[in-house]
């Protein structure tokens, strides 16, 4: 795996601290577990996120993303384990005495207090000079791009401009960590897109540390420089969003993050970094660094962009070559997302970019195809 992962990740900065043996996370959740009543929410778990670090927390609705974040801010108190703060335990410090601050899902904006005054707010309290807020607040309007509110009350916004707000009031102070949970959730794609841009220049720029929870995968792979896979209160995988997202280490991994098809397949036989599949499908030949026998039941994992798709009729006997007819055609203006329907009864997705605006000849429902991919293009999945 470790040759795979070199060419791997890492594509926006030559940042990557969890590499160093040396290097000391700047937070540390150690076999952290929080329980409601009879429930688990957070399951022994155990992670280190560095300063600096755009951290991402990614994984289906009730897994335990905010109460993580909550017990970080110190609104919630782990029922075993401890959290630690640049090496310090955070362990009955209060949520104002921690240097992090947090924008919550529910973001509560005071209601009395106009846009100003809402992201003022915390900087008043903390006895910042007169003019020193004014250019704060000014900076921040410019940011979220709410200049032309400043004068409204949160009831006079719509919902994506609330978020804003919010947004802007928890970046004001520049604590050291920010938790942002689900912090775009309200905006549209646009807008969305605008603004993590924005806070991946601005966390660069002041040099701050951002765990962020979202349920937008396209959000986390684009800002992160990790992210966590998590699911029922544990983390399934962590690692840069290009690690997650070529080199999964299960079937839930790269089920849940981007578009896979899944080949359910027997190891036929295994030798030196490739391995032989069967499948009801066709044979496979791939490479793999897992560790596998022959007779092993497995899961074949490959992304659509990675299937070739054509007319031509497939070779007999030839690996990596399927056969099957179109079932379902989705057009999603930059891509074709085609579902192909094996012989065997499974589906296998393919993409096909639309380079062109008029393709000559499109496939079409029903019809016959061949779907081809290389011996590098899947990752075999025991788990
Ligand atoms: N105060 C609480 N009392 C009891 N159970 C709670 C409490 N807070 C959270 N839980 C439970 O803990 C689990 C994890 O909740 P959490 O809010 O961390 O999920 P999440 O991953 O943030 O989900 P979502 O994506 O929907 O926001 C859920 O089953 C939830 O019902
Ligand atoms: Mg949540």
């Amino acid at each position: 795996m470790a040759g795979a992962q070199k060419s791997l990740g890492n594509i926006r900065r030559n940042f990557d601290p969890w590499n160093d043996p040396a290097a000391k996370p700047l937070i540390e959740f150690d076999h952290v577990t929080k329980r409601f009543g009879g429930s688990v929410a957070v399951d022994d778990l155990s992670l280190g996120i560095y300063d600096r670090e755009f951290f991402a927390l990614l994984g289906p609705s009730g897994c335990g993303k905010s109460t993580l974040l909550r017990m970080l801010a110190g609104f919630e108190e782990p029922t075993d384990g401890d959290i630690r703060l640049g090496g310090e335990s955070l362990k009955g410090v209060p949520p104002y005495r921690r240097p992090l601050n947090m924008m919550f899902q529910s973001y509560a904006l005071f209601p009395h207090m106009n846009v100003e005054k809402n992201i003022a707010f915390g900087l008043r309290q903390d006895g910042m000079a007169r003019s020193e807020i004014d250019a704060r607040v000014e900076e921040m309007l410019r940011l979220v791009k709410l200049e032309p509110f400043r004068r409204r009350k949160p009831s006079q916004l719509s919902g994506g401009q609330q978020q804003r707000v919010a947004l802007a009031r928890s970046l004001a102070k520049r604590p050291k960590v920010l938790l942002l949970d689900e912090p775009l959730g309200a905006l549209d794609k646009k807008l969305r897109e605008e603004t993590q841009f924005e806070l991946m220049d601005l966390q660069q720029e002041l040099g701050l540390t951002f765990v962020i929870v979202t349920h937008d995968q396209e959000e986390a792979m684009t800002m992160a420089d990790r992210m966590a896979v998590m699911r029922a209160g544990k983390i399934c995988q962590v690692a840069p969003p290009a690690v997650v997202y070529e080199a999964p280490t299960s079937r839930y991994v790269a089920d849940f993050v981007g578009n896979v098809s899944l080949i359910e397949a027997e190891v036929e036989s295994v030798s030196s970094g490739m391995a032989t599949l069967r499948s009801p499908a066709g044979r496979i030949e791939t490479e793999t660094a897992a560790a596998l026998t022959p007779g092993q039941t497995v899961a074949f994992a490959i992304r659509p962009e990675k299937v070739r798709l054509s007319r031509r009729a497939a070779e007999a006997g030839a690996a990596n070559t399927l056969s099957g007819t179109v079932w379902d055609i989705a057009y999603l203006g930059d891509v074709t997302l085609f579902n192909i329907r094996l012989s065997g009864g499974e589906t296998v997705r393919s993409t096909v970019i639309n380079a062109a605006r008029v393709a000559p000849e499109q496939i079409a429902w029903e019809e016959e195809v061949t779907l081809t991919f290389e011996r590098d293009a899947g990752v075999v999945l025991a788990e």
